[in-house]
């Protein structure tokens, strides 16, 4: 019996072949820090780094590479711009969707810098109301955060409409997109948010331990470093650099995996974001059809026509999630996670945060409609 991975919102798995060769090949034939050492391997490990900045600038719409700051995963990218965009007294509008990574270094700024928050609510799919954040803004919100898609139903939110409400007030906006890079096509330029923050491990397909944030030209003045350190520049300088990426890029990057990155994002540019997304809408389209046929599965989100990525969650009558996916796992091997998926809120705005959250399934890019009507079977035969 194989394995089948539907808990790609998480991470995804498997990458594409050239994620592993790239990874390999730099820890066997290179494995220099990047930006140190003037050696050739060091150059040779800069260069890929650069390549790699520049392949996600292309992917995002984004003009200046520079503008692209390595981090650890999405959380790292979202406290470095949470924390190093706030000033003690100012107020933040976000939403109930939101996950931990957000919630949690907003809720330590309001303990610790009194920062007052607005949570906006969402509808019984996810949505959060635009005309809610222009009523929610006040004279003293310096930032909006809200994430681009809801990694618990899956609505994909109206950014562009969000950050043109929030510009209008002077307010930021920042984005949370690490279930949409990769996923979703996204034009920065087009969108226009100040800040936008992703995982490099989930639709983006590259290994754990990579993430990134995007910094609007401009906005580096504004944007205070959490971590202090060597840059490979500006040596001699007591202080740490301000120009991008640097200034917020102390310390040894992970070269390996920023390889493995690379060439991820070498594939996506093959394969296509779009093309990777209508996949995605099939299988979610499968997935949603079958399990409404299922008498005691309710499934929580938009419908399949409606704006959304590819995470689907629902519950089962007479089952704990916790239960139900552990069930799924012992009996086919169906990966899938269940719970509040570090997304406390939307369990309260749903409804589902008494009975111990959800069962979500998240197809990636290499899972096939073969294996989506095995999970189906396999719930249809547990849940009846
Ligand atoms: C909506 C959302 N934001 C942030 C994160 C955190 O991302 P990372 O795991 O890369 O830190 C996740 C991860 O599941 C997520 O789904």
């Amino acid at each position: 019996m194989d394995r089948i991975y539907l808990d790609n919102a998480a991470t995804s798995w498997p990458k594409p072949e050239i994620v592993y060769t790239a990874i390999d090949r730099f820890q066997r034939e290179n494995g220099a820090a990047a930006g140190r050492g003037a050696y050739q391997s060091g150059q040779q490990a800069q260069r890929v780094v650069s390549a790699t900045r520049s392949a996600c600038a292309r992917l995002l719409g984004i003009a200046d590479p520079s503008r692209v700051v390595f981090t650890a995963n999405g959380t790292a990218s979202l406290n470095l711009a949470i924390h190093g965009i706030l000033n003690p007294a100012d107020h933040v509008v976000t939403t109930v969707i939101e996950h931990n990574s957000v919630l949690r270094p907003l809720e330590y700024q309001h303990r610790h810098s009194d920062i007052e928050l607005t949570h906006l609510p969402c509808d019984g799919s996810g949505y959060v109301d635009p005309d809610e954040v222009a009523v929610a803004i006040r004279s003293n919100t310096r930032l909006v955060v809200i994430s681009h898609a809801s990694n618990v139903t899956g609505a994909l939110q109206p950014i562009k409409r969000i950050t043109r409400i929030a510009h209008e007030h002077d307010a930021l906006v920042l984005v949370d997109a690490a279930q949409t890079a990769g996923c979703v096509p996204i034009n920065l330029d087009d969108l226009e948010v100040d800040l936008l923050a992703a995982g490099g491990h989930k639709g983006l397909l590259g290994p754990l331990g990579t993430g990134l944030l995007y910094v609007r030209p401009g906005l580096e003045p504004k944007l205070r470093e959490l971590i202090q350190g060597g840059t490979g520049v500006n040596s001699a300088a007591a202080k740490q650099p301000d120009q991008l990426p640097e200034k917020l890029e102390s310390g040894n990057l992970n070269v390996p995996a920023l390889a493995g990155l690379g060439a991820a994002l070498e594939f996506l540019s093959e394969h296509s974001t779009a093309n990777i997304q209508r996949h995605h809408q099939q299988l979610t389209e499968q997935l949603i059809s079958g399990l409404s046929q299922l008498p005691n599965v309710k499934i929580y989100g938009p419908n399949s026509t409606e704006p959304r990525v590819g995470v689907v969650s629902c519950s089962v009558e007479g089952y704990d999630p916790q239960e139900f996916a552990a069930a799924l796992d012992a009996s086919c091997q169906i990966e899938c996670r269940a719970g509040l998926h570090c997304a406390p809120r939307i369990h309260g705005a749903l409804g589902t945060d008494q009975s111990g959250g959800l069962v979500r399934f998240s197809p990636g890019w290499a899972t096939t409609s073969e294996e989506i009507e095995t999970t189906l079977q396999a719930i249809s035969a547990l849940s009846s």
